[in-house]
């Protein structure tokens, strides 16, 4: 956390909350369902795409102030299999901003120690996307920071029919490590905490095997609003809930239940 005390202005609301953050404790993995992008834009007469555009500085904050809080994972929700429906001019101008921002920011992402990857059925990505992809996975493999994963034409669902389907031709038993161990995320701890904008409680086919025991954190703002500031709210969020993965907990902190989800507004 050291890394983000230095980034911020001492004294800052950011320095304030950080402070309250318990180091030992910070989410291992932390999951973000970016959601709000078109509404963001309607509220302001704009475009849909105005709105996707707005989206690429809170990715660029949240990778870099998660990098300095001392994440070890982080993984975002950028592009599902049902955005395909989305018209053509969309889904262009999503690609575009894609490569762009990797363009751009892949001196800082591997100045801040990030290792990028991504997950979902990148190679029915148009071609030039992938190799942007496969440039940027390149250059930041050796980086041991922040593991960045960026779920890409991804779909929960589809990613377990993939893992169960590599297992049947492997002709491992069907265990729960097994499959864990075929899906696209093998190797990395499932999400302590998942975060959606836009006040939707729902999961949205993301991550669906993984997020079994994840905590909940839902904000009402935007995608394009979220600041470091709301991931600092949610981390200390995280760190009020009692974890008991199906079981009794600690004795002397049972008195104190909280929402499986909490709603932010
Ligand atoms: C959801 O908003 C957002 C997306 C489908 C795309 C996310 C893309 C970005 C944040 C831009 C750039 C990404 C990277 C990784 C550089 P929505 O369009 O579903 O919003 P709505 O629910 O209000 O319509």
């Amino acid at each position: 956390m050291e890394k983000f005390f230095n980034a911020v202005k001492p004294g800052s609301r950011e320095a304030r909350l950080a402070a309250e953050i318990d180091p030992a404790r910070l989410p291992r993995h932390v999951a973000i369902i970016m959601d709000g992008n078109g509404r963001w834009a309607q509220r302001r007469h704009l475009p849909r795409v105005a709105g996707h555009r707005a989206g690429v500085r809170p990715v660029r904050e949240t990778i870099e102030a998660s990098a300095q809080l001392g994440i070890g994972w982080l993984t975002l929700y950028a592009f599902s299999l049902e955005n395909w429906k989305r018209p053509r001019a969309e889904v262009d101008t999503l690609w575009h901003l894609l490569r762009h921002s990797l363009n751009k920011e892949l001196p800082e992402l591997k100045r801040n120690g990030v290792r990028m990857q991504v997950i979902g059925r990148i190679d029915e990505l148009p071609e030039e996307v992938q190799r942007d992809l496969d440039c940027a996975m390149l250059d930041t493999a050796a980086n041991s920071g922040l593991q960045l994963t960026i779920a890409l034409n991804y779909g929960g669902r589809a990613e377990i029919v993939d893992a169960v389907n590599a297992l049947r031709n492997s002709k491992l038993p069907i265990t729960e490590e097994n499959i864990s161990a075929n899906l696209y995320t093998a190797g990395m701890p499932d999400p302590d905490l998942l975060i959606r904008t836009s006040g939707e409680v729902r999961v949205s086919n993301f991550l669906l095997w993984q997020i079994a025991y994840s905590e909940i954190w839902v904000t009402e703002k935007m995608w394009p609003d979220f600041r470091p500031l709301d991931l600092l709210h949610a981390i200390l969020d995280y760190q009020k809930r009692e974890r008991r993965y199906g079981g009794l907990g600690e004795p002397d902190s049972a008195e104190a239940p909280v929402p499986a989800v909490a709603v932010r507004s």
